[in-house]
């Protein structure tokens, strides 16, 4: 029983979609009208906010990270197993992807991933970040950062973390992560994927 309201509790906490949260209370459009049309830090960076920006980010990171650093922290309290504490942290992402409160129509789950992987164990997480930063840096290109660093983290779960169920709950998040990336990968693949915070086009 527990473990079903922890897991609903994260579906609701990962239904909390910064991107739309900050761009309301800040007076700025809905991200999911412009640009790529994803309510996601990367697409309300280029409404050219850089602040409404960074809160999506951290917004959308923290959530991540609480749900499973609360599911880590009470578990034993709460009788939450390792198999329960992968679906916290399942439910927190499948609630930033579908979110209960917009219409099941969420992101791409880039930064709430970082948070769940960062809470889980931090080498996994500052691993990913720091690659994703690389490229993002390197490439100037959010969503090639984003896919390699989905790539990358359940090689290092499966290296880093003996629990098989987080290495489980890991591969479904990049895998669902990836699927969420379709556009943007044949947009690469044609060259035309634009680059961090350029100016905003109506979504396709
Ligand atoms: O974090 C999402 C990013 O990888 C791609 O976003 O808006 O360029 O599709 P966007």
């Amino acid at each position: 029983m527990t473990s079903l309201v922890a897991v609903l509790a994260a579906y609701l906490l990962g239904s909390l979609s910064f991107a739309v949260i900050v761009s309301r209370l800040m007076g700025l459009d809905d991200p999911r009208s412009y640009g790529s049309g994803n309510p996601g830090a990367t697409n309300v960076l280029r409404s050219g906010n850089k602040k409404a920006a960074l809160l999506t980010l951290v917004g959308d990171a923290l959530k991540g990270w609480l749900a499973v650093f609360l599911a880590l922290t009470l578990a034993s309290w709460a009788g939450l197993t390792v198999r329960d504490i992968a679906l916290v942290a399942v439910a927190v992402f499948l609630g930033h992807l579908w979110p209960v409160y917009f219409h099941f129509k969420g992101g791409k789950g880039v930064a709430t991933a970082a948070g769940i992987l960062l809470a889980l164990d931090w080498r996994v997480g500052l691993v990913v970040l720091v690659v994703w930063l690389i490229i993002a840096k390197g490439f100037k290109i959010s969503s090639l950062a984003a896919l390699v660093a989905a790539l990358l983290a359940p090689l290092l779960t499966a290296w880093l973390m003996p629990e098989r169920d987080y290495l489980y709950a890991t591969l479904l998040l990049s895998a669902l992560l990836i699927a969420r990336h379709h556009r943007n990968i044949r947009d690469l693949l044609s060259g035309k994927e634009g680059k961090i915070g350029q100016a905003a086009d109506k979504p396709e």
